[in-house]
Formats: structure tokens, sequence, C-alpha cells
């Protein structure tokens, strides 16, 4: 019994006719989807980390209704810095709200729970989870201590020496301290930061993936220096389940590598 779904995080939808950072971010998810329905059409789901549109624009959210419709799979959706609530809500229905009024959900499958968590704060760009959320996801922790869980969320809690550390989740230590009630957290997913990485913060596995926008190069621990946003890669992350090993890999579905020979 193996568990297996991607996330996409950062996909920053705009208009039809425009582009955003000069991208054409509807042509870049379509790519997104194409990979997923040519390598991944097995997996068990999608999660959106957030991030959707980059102006929060009811037209947006209908073109994203429209390009994840192709999708094999089922979709989850969770909401970014970018995100406008209300609008999202009324493009794609009430019922994503959970019970905490945010995008908030809970996915059991094959032995595991994934909690699917929205970080995102109208009027802000860093990420909170408020007190009420926190309450939410300790109770559904205490669910399931007899399982491993997985959390995807759109904001990083855990600083990572670079530029966009000020804008990452505002006050992490109540979410940590939720986690820390777990015995068995695998993952903690972001995007944001439109970057990979992996880290150990506090005990707790965290990672990033770049997702579908542009991505940035680093200056660890340099504030002042300016970072650069970059075409590629157009990352998604897959996710892989089993009883002993949680493992994700990176899928760059616009940037790949070009192809040497096919091993036999
Ligand atoms: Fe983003």
């Amino acid at each position: 019994m193996t568990l297996k779904f991607v996330v996409m995080s950062d996909l920053h939808l705009v208009r039809e006719g425009e582009v955003s950072m000069t991208l054409d971010t509807a042509a870049r998810l379509e790519a997104a989807v194409e990979a997923v329905n040519a390598r991944y059409a097995d997996a068990d789901f999608c999660v959106l980390a957030g991030d959707l549109a980059d102006l929060g624009e009811a037209e947006a959210y209908g073109r994203l209704k429209t390009i994840i419709s192709q999708l094999k799979i089922p979709v989850h959706i969770t909401l970014g810095n970018h995100d406008d609530r209300p609008v999202f809500l009324e493009a794609f229905g009430a019922e994503y709200a959970g019970e905490t009024g945010k995008v908030d959900k809970v996915i059991d499958l094959k032995g595991y729970r994934i909690i699917i968590l929205d970080s995102s704060e109208p009027g802000r760009v860093d990420g909170v989870l408020e007190a009420a959320q926190i309450d939410w996801l300790t109770v559904r922790l205490a669910e399931a201590m007899d399982r491993p869980v997985i959390v995807i969320l759109h904001h990083n809690a855990n600083a990572l020496h670079i530029e966009s550390d000020s804008i990452r989740m505002l006050e992490p230590d109540a979410f940590i301290a939720a986690l820390k009630t777990h015995p068995d957290i695998r993952q903690v997913i972001a995007g944001h930061v439109h970057l990979t990485s992996t880290a150990m913060y506090r005990g707790l596995p965290f990672t990033t993936l770049a997702g579908g926008h542009y991505s940035i190069s680093f200056n660890v621990d340099q504030p002042g220096v300016p970072f650069k946003r970059l075409v590629g890669p157009g990352q998604m992350a897959v996710v892989v389940g089993t009883e002993d090993r949680t493992t994700v890999l990176f899928e760059d579905f616009i940037d790949g590598n070009d192809v040497i020979d096919v091993a036999e």
C-alpha cells in the first residue's frame, strides 16, 4: 500500500493575455498538468499549496478551474498570501472552507493522515495560523496518533538563511508545539519561497518546493545582496509514502535536462 501524491505551489495565475514577472503562468500550469497526466496519473491526488492567483482575481480562479479540470487525479487546494479567500470561495464554492473558516482539510489515505492548512491572512505577506486553526490541528493530530502525518501549507515556518525569511510564518511556535504532540510527523511541505529546500527544525522535517512561478537565486545570510528572479525550473514535488519511509522527489517540468539515453 503506497501513498503517492503531487504537490504544486505558487501558480500565480493572472488574467487572460497577461503575464506575471514576464511569465505566462497559465501555460506553465498547463505544462504541469500535462506532466502529471503523463507520468503521475496513478497518483492518489494533487495538492495546490497556495498562491494560486497572482492578484487574487476572479478571472484567474476561473482559469485555474478550467486548467485543473484537465487533471486525471483529484485535486485538494489551500491558499497563499497572493490569494483572496472570498474571491476563491466564490469561484470554487463555500464548501472549500473548513470548520475553521479557512481552507483547511484532512485526508486519510493508505495508512497516512495528510493535513492541509491555510496560512494566508488578508493584508499580510507573511503567514498566520490562527488560534482556532492550531486547536483544530491539535485535535486532528490527536485523532491520528497511530498513523504517520504529512502537513502541507503555503508558508514555511523555518527560516532558510535567505532574504524572504522576514515573510515566513509570523509566529511558528504554536504550530511547532502542536506538531510536537504527534510522534510521527513525516514531512511539513510548503511553497512560498520559490526555492527548493529541506531542513530539520526543532526535530521536525521541513521541505519547500520551487513551484510553478519564477524561482529565486539565494545569498546565504547576506540580506543586503539582491536576489535574482529566475525563469525556471517550474517544479512540483512528488511524495511517496510507505509505512517505514516518506520520500519527496522533485519534478522540474519546464527546465528539465536533455536526455543522454534511456537506461535499459
Ligand atoms: Fe508565490
